[in-house]
């Protein structure tokens, strides 16, 4: 069996690195479209056509489903558009409703991070009005992420005062439940943990789009393995192109990153 994952850079190495632990028997490609990321400051056309040209290329390579890795290309690639193709395409968005569902009846409130096509959208504006019923939910633009995730800056001065800065207009002591709504947010958890005190929550969209594609491929669970096993089983491409020794090395940089990200 074969997967394609795809997103606008190196975000969605987080979904494949979950991927790889649920499905220790598919084979991956990996698409980075980094000669067009960030996908969060393009216009709806510009990156439905770059999806147009990724499936393209995912279904030569004969792939068994396809996930949309990124919340930003899934939020302006509706189910219709998804629905057209011959296999199953499995898009992403915030975990606003798990959130909700989980936290919402704890006080204080919620946030949900993204890009600024993302917070933007009619996706997320209709997805907050069904879900959202106590006016609980606050929602921010963090584009800067992508730039630093984008550099490989996981660990630089730099991004704490970049967050402290975008939340200035926000309360952070209010906030319960943090959602992480684009998948390059997932390396700096310990950014998030250190300016939002107390017991807060986070939530990723990571989990449901893995049980879904689960799903799709006709899984009743997942068969977990406890250590992933990269050796081999992913492909990775930078739009559309092999991707050379060095990019490969840095690939793996962000693996580790994720690895270790895992066990606080
Ligand atoms: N990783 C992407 C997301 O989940 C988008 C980042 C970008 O290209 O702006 O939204």
């Amino acid at each position: 069996m074969r997967v394609g994952i795809f997103d606008s850079g190196m975000g969605g190495l987080s979904v494949l690195h979950q991927a790889l632990r649920e499905l220790p028997e598919a084979e991956f490609i990996y698409y980075a479209d980094e000669e067009h990321v960030p996908y969060g400051e393009k216009t709806g056309e510009q990156i439905r056509g770059y999806i147009d040209e990724i499936i393209r290329f995912m279904l030569e390579k004969q792939v068994d489903a396809i996930v949309i890795a990124c919340n930003t290309a899934t939020s302006v690639a509706t189910k219709e558009y998804r629905s057209r193709f011959p296999v199953p395409i499995i898009g992403m968005e915030p975990a606003v409703k798990q959130a909700v569902e989980l936290y919402g009846s704890l006080p204080g409130r919620i946030l949900v991070a993204a890009t600024p096509v993302t917070i933007a959208g009619d996706k997320l504006h209709h997805l907050v009005e069904q879900v959202d019923r106590e006016d609980k939910v606050d929602l921010v633009a963090l584009p800067g992420l992508v730039r630093f995730a984008e550099k490989g800056d996981f660990e630089t001065e730099e991004i704490e005062k970049y967050l402290r800065e975008e939340l200035k207009g926000y309360a952070v002591n209010q906030y319960k439940a943090f959602v992480l709504g684009c998948t390059h947010f997932n390396y700096f958890m310990p950014y998030y943990k250190r300016i939002f005190p107390g017991n807060i929550k986070y939530v990723d969209g990571n989990a449901g789009t893995i049980r879904q594609l689960l799903r799709k491929l006709g899984y009743k669970e997942s068969k977990k393995a406890l250590k992933e096993k990269n050796n081999g089983r992913v492909s990775y491409y930078f739009s559309g192109t092999p991707v050379t020794a060095g990019e490969k090395k840095c690939i793996d940089i962000y693996m580790e990153q994720l690895e270790k990200l895992d066990s606080i």
